[in-house]
């Protein structure tokens, strides 16, 4: 074999994945390439749209899907520069997330992976999350297979607007849920407090920028770090949000009515909460990650795998990184382009699934639920 035909016969063997993403509110598709090297990943956001209402709407949700998937996933295999009959298998997020808005994006996937005779793959969103890392994206250096083995056992860390949950990932199909949120995730968590604190939308951003202000104290305000039972992982936040409330708004009085609300707070002072804030908040999420190392022992992990949202915030990106060298472990924090909601992930992770012969049929239902 000649190395020209070697080269063109490497290169027609490499496995090429489009995923599709369409869960919450970003319409997204991509190619990736032997489930590393992203070959394009294309996200229409939707934020112009809920802005308005600080919160996603379910159905103008899925009906801004309906219009946008075919163009995007146009737009991703052009950035991609293959055609359609070269992709090997279509990956899709069909679990969790809002039933109208994943049904768009699983109804497009069993569309091309029927029109093209090629495999459909279903991927669980929340634990894509936690594969972001493993991608090799804008210039950051693609995880070689050979190293990729030896990230696991990983502890994974998913903190986005809609979960907030811990796992042992024995490889990146293989996953135990240790502990979940009871009832806010982190990201609606820092949403909400911004709207307490009279933050303007983007909530979550906007008070990280506050709390890192100069001159803000993080230790202005005792907030609760909730601890939950001595040996729990799982997560809440609703504690600390009320006495973000009550130390903004006051004690309610008789009628649950409060005497001020964040107008009357100084500038300082709001800088001050909204740091004391967030210390407590990424403070839970420190201190259960803790409580899972301590808990698998010594050894038990070899990197800490992260994704979602949040992991733009300030704060939980330095206590990561201080953490991870702490104990020992290999820190795979992905560009934000693929901490947020993405497909290239979605194809990432598809890929392991499609070598492990994990297809699915062309019923794959959407589930509003995690497997796991
Ligand atoms: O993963 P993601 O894009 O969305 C979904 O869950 O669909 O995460 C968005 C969440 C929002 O709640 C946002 O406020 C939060 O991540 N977020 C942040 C920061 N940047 C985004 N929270 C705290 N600090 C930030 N810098
Ligand atoms: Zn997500």
């Amino acid at each position: 074999v000649t190395p020209r035909r070697a080269a063109a016969r490497n290169r027609w063997t490499r496995v090429l994945i489009l995923g599709i993403e369409t869960s919450c509110d970003e319409t997204a598709a991509a190619v990736v390439e032997d489930g590393r090297a992203v070959r394009s990943n294309v996200v229409a956001s939707q934020d112009d749209l809920h802005a308005e209402y600080r919160g996603v709407v379910p159905e103008l949700a899925s009906r801004a899907h309906a219009e946008r998937i075919l163009p995007v996933v146009r737009r991703a295999m052009s950035e991609a520069g293959v055609v359609l009959e070269r992709i090997d298998a279509v990956a899709v997020g069909h679990r969790p997330g809002l039933i109208g808005s994943l049904l768009v994006g699983v109804a497009a996937a069993k569309a091309l992976a029927w029109s093209l005779g090629k495999p459909l793959i279903g991927v669980d969103h929340v634990h894509a999350h936690l594969y972001a890392g493993l991608l090799a994206h804008g210039g950051t250096d693609a995880v070689a297979a050979s190293e990729a083995l030896e990230l696991f056992p990983a502890l994974g860390l998913v903190v986005s607007g809609g979960h907030t949950a811990l796992y042992r990932c024995e490889s990146p199909t293989r996953l135990t849920r240790l502990g979940t949120t009871i009832d806010d995730a982190l990201g609606e968590a820092f949403d909400k407090a911004a709207t307490i604190l009279g933050v303007p939308y983007p909530g979550g951003p906007n008070l990280d920028r506050l709390a890192c202000s100069p001159g803000a104290d993080d230790s202005a305000q005792e907030f609760p770090i909730s601890r939950l039972g001595p040996g729990s992982l799982d997560f809440s936040f609703s504690g600390l949000k009320t006495s973000l409330l009550y130390a903004v708004r006051g004690v309610p009085g008789p009628g649950g009515v409060f005497e001020r609300d964040h107008a009357s707070l100084s500038a300082s002072r709001q800088a001050d909460l909204a740091a004391s804030f967030q210390r407590a908040a990424v403070g839970a999420v420190m201190l259960k990650l803790r409580r899972a190392v301590e808990a698998g022992g010594a050894g038990a992990y070899r990197s800490l795998l992260v994704g979602g949202g949040v992991c733009a915030n300030s704060r939980l990106r330095r206590d990561l990184v201080a953490f991870a060298a702490e104990r020992g472990l290999v820190l795979r924090l992905p560009p934000m382009e693929l901490c947020v909601d993405n497909a290239a992930m979605i194809a990432g992770l598809g890929y392991h699934s499609l070598r492990e012969g994990a297809v699915s049929s062309l019923d794959l239902a959407a589930v509003p639920t995690t497997a796991c």
